[in-house]
């Protein structure tokens, strides 16, 4: 199979994405937001390692931005998004192949494939600002104003997409490394270039 091994900042920063907003997700599931009642000693700490993973990610997030903006290389932002009309053809065919069983081509960056990056990208990103604005206003002691509340709505809303995109993502690279392709390995390797 042709080698397609991302850059070393790409793999970084993907790493830095991986790590900080799985422990999130997996976090969420036990922590609770200080609120009306009484919280447990596990339910307290495991928000406050939120508040601050979360921050993490957030620096992660925007980082992979700035990258993504400024390489010339395969993470380019124009194959997270189809901006030409050639680019929004190619989604359009490869779509129209998924229907009748064909895989994307995944040999060169962008389509279906890139795009589908690009919108996991925005919802990472959309659930961290939140989540960064939460930060300085949710309150340590005590119910959260109107506001604040339905903020928190957003930010919980929004965080379904990251656990679609979390699961279906993940769920297709390690297929694609039980059906032997390197995928995984493209992204994960930790050699120097
Ligand atoms: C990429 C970063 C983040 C991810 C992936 C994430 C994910 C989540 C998830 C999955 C939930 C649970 C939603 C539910 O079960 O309804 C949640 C809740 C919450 N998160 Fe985050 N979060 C992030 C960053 C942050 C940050 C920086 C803060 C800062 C305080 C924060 C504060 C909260 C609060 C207050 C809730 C409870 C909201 C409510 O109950 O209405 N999150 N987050
Ligand atoms: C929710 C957290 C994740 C986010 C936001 C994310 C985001 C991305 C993005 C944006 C790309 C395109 C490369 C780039 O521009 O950086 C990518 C590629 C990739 N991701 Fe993730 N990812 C996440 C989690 C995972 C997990 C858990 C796995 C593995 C189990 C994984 C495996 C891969 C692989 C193998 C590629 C390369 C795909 C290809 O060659 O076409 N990612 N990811």
């Amino acid at each position: 199979m042709q080698n397609l091994k991302w850059d070393r900042p790409t793999r970084l920063l993907h790493l830095g994405l991986v790590t900080t907003v799985s422990v999130q997700l997996l976090l969420s599931l036990v922590m609770k937001a200080p609120g009306a009642r009484a919280h447990t000693a596990l339910e307290v700490f495991t928000y406050q390692v939120h508040r601050y993973i979360g921050l993490v990610a957030l620096a992660v997030v925007l980082l992979h931005w700035v990258w993504s903006v400024t390489t010339r290389g395969r993470a380019t932002v124009r194959n997270l998004f189809p901006t030409t009309a050639q680019q929004r053809t190619r989604v359009m065919t490869e779509l129209r192949g998924m229907f009748a069983k064909q895989i994307p081509d995944s040999a060169t960056a962008g389509g279906v494939t890139g795009l589908v990056h690009g919108l996991g990208l925005l919802a990472v990103t959309a659930v961290a600002l939140t989540g960064g604005v939460l930060f300085v206003w949710w309150p340590e002691i005590g119910k959260p104003d109107a506001l604040t509340h339905t903020l928190g709505d957003v930010h919980s809303a929004l965080s379904n997409f990251v656990w679609a995109y979390w699961i279906a993502h993940g769920g297709i690279a390690l297929l694609h490394h039980y059906l032997g392709h390197d995928t995984l390995r493209n992204m994960f390797v930790l050699e120097r270039n």
